[in-house]
């Protein structure tokens, strides 16, 4: 993807809302790791996915400063819900900030903790599961997940490419790396569900629950 090409692209799509463009802004000068954002493109493309599922209720593993989970809640129907789970409690007052100014930051829930203890804990079923977290975790998030995503519900998975490490570098052993493999490399086999990997930004994954 060259740089014209991603303005292009941007500027025949949907724009993002000014509250987004700050929250974007915001993260990357405040924030450590700011590539970790989703960023417009990606983030009207969470949207759409929701306009198309019409979902109740949606789980994200990974909110950080909540620009995706903004995303997927203004794509939900009327009355639902997006439960997201971060980790890191020093971004917490920031990401709740954006919630309490946006028009669907009220369909949000916020859990502050590991996503690996508070999954078991979630009693709910989901239309729809975006595991944006741990990359060395994918394949466990996977597995505590997909008992709670209804028949027929969607998993999405960001960076499955990783950079393109996963074919690229093929001495890289990083944990990050690693951990994208073996989630790769287990769904690819997996009979319970559909999946394709759409080369989009660092790759996403879309997998089907079969019912
Ligand atoms: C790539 S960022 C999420 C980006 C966000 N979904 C977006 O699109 O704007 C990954 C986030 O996952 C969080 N994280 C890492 N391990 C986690 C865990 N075990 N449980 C919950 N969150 C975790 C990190 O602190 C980080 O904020």
């Amino acid at each position: 993807m060259t740089r014209e090409l991603e303005e292009y692209i941007l500027t025949h799509i949907d724009p993002e809302d000014e509250l987004l463009a700050a929250l974007d802004r915001n993260t990357h000068l405040y924030h450590l790791r700011p590539r970790m954002v989703s960023g417009h493109l990606q983030g009207r493309i969470l949207k759409m996915f929701c306009r198309m599922m019409r979902p109740h209720r949606i789980l994200e593993l990974g909110t950080f400063t909540g620009y995706s989970a903004l995303c997927l809640a203004e794509g939900l129907c009327e009355g639902g819900e997006v439960h997201t789970i971060e980790i890191d409690d020093e971004i917490e007052d920031f990401t709740r900030s954006y919630f309490d100014r946006s028009p669907v930051g009220d369909r949000i829930k916020l859990y502050i903790g590991d996503a690996c203890e508070i999954v078991p804990s979630l009693a709910d079923t989901y239309d729809l599961v975006f595991i944006d977290a741990n990359k060395r975790d994918y394949l466990k998030y996977y597995e505590l997940v997909l008992p709670k995503v209804r028949p027929g519900g969607i998993i999405l998975a960001d960076n499955t490419l990783w950079d393109g490490k996963v074919v690229t570098d093929p001495h890289s052993r990083d944990a990050q790396t690693v951990g994208i493999e073996r989630f790769n490399d287990f769904v690819a086999t997996d009979n319970r569900v559909e999946k394709v990997i759409l080369p989009l930004r660092d790759g996403l994954t879309i997998l089907w629950k079969k019912p």
